[in-house]
């Protein structure tokens, strides 16, 4: 592991490791991690939507250049999963390792590129989290105690009595349970000023800036020990010397960062400390308090960046099992499509931001912006050049002599990679989508403006066809992180070899890198209009 404390890394200003840092094979690496999922419960769409972001960066990154590990994977242990798996009348593991599977599934039908996929259950886990406790130990930080008071299962979260909402869990709303049992604490009261300092210092470190504020307010009031393990169950990894206790399932789950990345030994740890960690607002504290203290303790080093997304609904409504309206991914896709659905997800809500989910808003979406706006666009391209150019894309430049035809359209496009490198950076898919766009509109309008069907001058028609299919063929490298099937049926319809996954992001979206010469191909419709 590398060396040095949490000071060491510096403050970032953009995703990803400094030049510093680069690896010998000069490539930078970047680290993005999703949560890791409990297994007490399948699927659904909130679980879905951290992964696709998560996604959408890791194939930028690896199209920037980056060596990239994305990991997710699943949570296993703990009260939650042991409860679950009784009342499913069979052993934590067996019930474990069928979720698993759903969860794997889904991903592969999502088309998530994660790198790895990790399982609490591994040995490789225990011995990482194993390792975790007994550097935290060494450095005095874990002592034996009583543990009283209260406990919510569903959150995994102790609580205070103060904390407790009309005797309910403040965060879900849910019976807690009041526990007296002995205890490993963690020394965590140590570690709020030396966090308060950490976070002014970096101060991109927690973002958005009101979950910043949140954990900032939360810090001042000051910290108590934290309670690390349970006596009282044990589906848990145990405390070593000391197998009555099992770890607290935040200690060992929140460890699998670090797991993945060949802790204790040295096998990947090029990685650590990880680029960013995002996850969704409800896991914050454990995230932002809770982690980093622990990785301090064991002198580690911080990971770059925790974003916070906001939160689904549903038609208005909280997604809940007893409401029977938790929207099951696997049925959105097979109706809808898995781009379409992946497009909808970052599209309509700015990311850090709560959404609505509905059929209607997601229809209303394929319609419009798919549909409508670029599926239209490479039908009429590819139905002009097999018209007017015998299937043949023709020389162009996209030529300077029509300010707002052509060049208009060229310029947008040469303007584009600034504007979309920064938006992805500040995790602003929301924008970064908007931008890219504003472009597909813009050369619907200049299909229109332009007129090719009237157009009688064969050079200024040969530049408005190669305007179109080197537009489209850029535009499909800025749509691939979000939907990389459709993206790359774009490049397949416009006759470019190879696959978008294995080239350069900044030598594709250059105007002018696309050569004429290449064979259209009629696809069917990427985006059917849905009635
Ligand atoms: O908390 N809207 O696992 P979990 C948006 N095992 N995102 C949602 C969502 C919703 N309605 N519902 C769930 C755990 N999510 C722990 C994590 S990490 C070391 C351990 C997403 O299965 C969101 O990312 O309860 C949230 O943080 C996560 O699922 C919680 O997943």
């Amino acid at each position: 592991m590398k060396a040095g404390t949490a000071k060491a890394t510096a403050p970032r200003t953009r995703l990803g490791k400094g030049p510093k840092e680069r690896m010998s094979d000069n490539k930078e690496t970047f680290y993005i991690t999703t949560p890791i999922y409990y297994v007490n419960d399948v699927p659904h769409i909130g679980h879905a939507y951290t992964t696709v972001a998560a996604d959408v960066l890791a194939r930028y990154k690896r199209l920037k250049g980056y060596k990239v590990l994305f990991l997710t994977g699943t949570d296993e242990h703990g009260q939650k999963v042991e409860k679950a798996a009784e009342t499913a009348g069979v052993k934590p593991l067996e019930f474990a390792d069928s979720v698993v599977v759903r969860f794997k599934e889904l991903w592969v039908k999502l088309n998530i590129s994660n790198d790895d996929f990790i399982r609490t259950t591994e040995e490789r886990h225990k011995k990482a989290v194993t390792h975790l406790w007994e550097e935290v130990k060494k450095k005095g930080d874990i002592f034996l105690g009583e543990y009283e008071d209260w406990y919510c299962t569903p959150c995994e979260n102790f609580l205070t009595e103060t904390q407790l909402k009309d005797g309910k869990c403040p965060d879900c709303g849910r019976f807690v349970e009041k526990l007296k049992e002995p205890s490993y604490f963690f020394k965590l009261s140590k570690y709020g000023e030396p966090l308060l300092k950490y976070i002014e210092e970096h101060p991109s470190f927690i973002e958005p800036q009101n979950r910043r504020n949140e954990i900032v307010s939360f810090l001042r009031d000051g910290l108590r020990d934290l309670s690390v393990s349970r006596a009282t169950f044990s589906w848990g990894i145990p405390v070593p010397n000391d197998p009555k206790h099992v770890m607290y399932v935040w200690f060992d789950a929140l460890t699998n960062y670090l797991t993945a990345t060949g802790y204790p030994d040295n096998a990947r740890n090029e990685f650590w400390p990880a680029d960013l960690h995002i996850i969704g607002k409800d896991i914050m504290r454990f995230h932002a308090v809770y982690w980093p203290a622990f990785l301090m303790s064991a002198g580690l080093p911080l990971p770059g960046k925790v974003f916070a997304h906001g939160w689904w609904t549903v038609d208005g409504a909280k997604m809940s099992k007893s409401k029977g309206n938790v929207v099951d991914p696997v049925k959105v896709i097979d109706e809808f499509g898995v781009d379409p659905f992946r497009y909808f997800l970052l599209r309509e809500v700015p990311f850090g931001l709560d959404g609505d989910f509905s059929i209607k808003a997601l229809i209303g979406r394929i319609n419009s912006d798919l549909a409508n706006d670029l599926g239209n666009l490479l039908s009429r391209s590819i139905s002009m050049i097999e018209k007017y150019r015998g299937g043949v894309v023709p020389e162009g430049d996209g030529s300077k002599d029509r300010p707002e035809l052509e060049s208009k359209v060229k310029g947008l496009l040469e303007a584009l990679p600034i504007a979309f490198d920064s938006r992805i950076d500040e995790l602003n898919f929301y924008d970064a989508l908007n931008k890219v766009w504003a472009v597909v509109r813009e050369m619907n309008g200049f299909v229109d403006k332009s007129a090719p069907w009237k157009e009688k001058d064969d050079k200024t028609l040969s530049n408005i066809l190669y305007t179109l299919a080197e537009g489209l063929r850029i535009l499909a490298v800025y749509i691939y992180p979000f939907m990389p099937a459709s993206a790359q049926k774009v490049w397949d319809g416009l006759g470019v070899e190879g696959d978008i996954s294995n080239r350069s992001f900044d030598d594709e979206v250059r105007f002018g890198k696309g050569k004429a010469g290449k064979h259209i191909k009629k696809l069917p419709p990427l985006f059917p209009r849905i009635q």
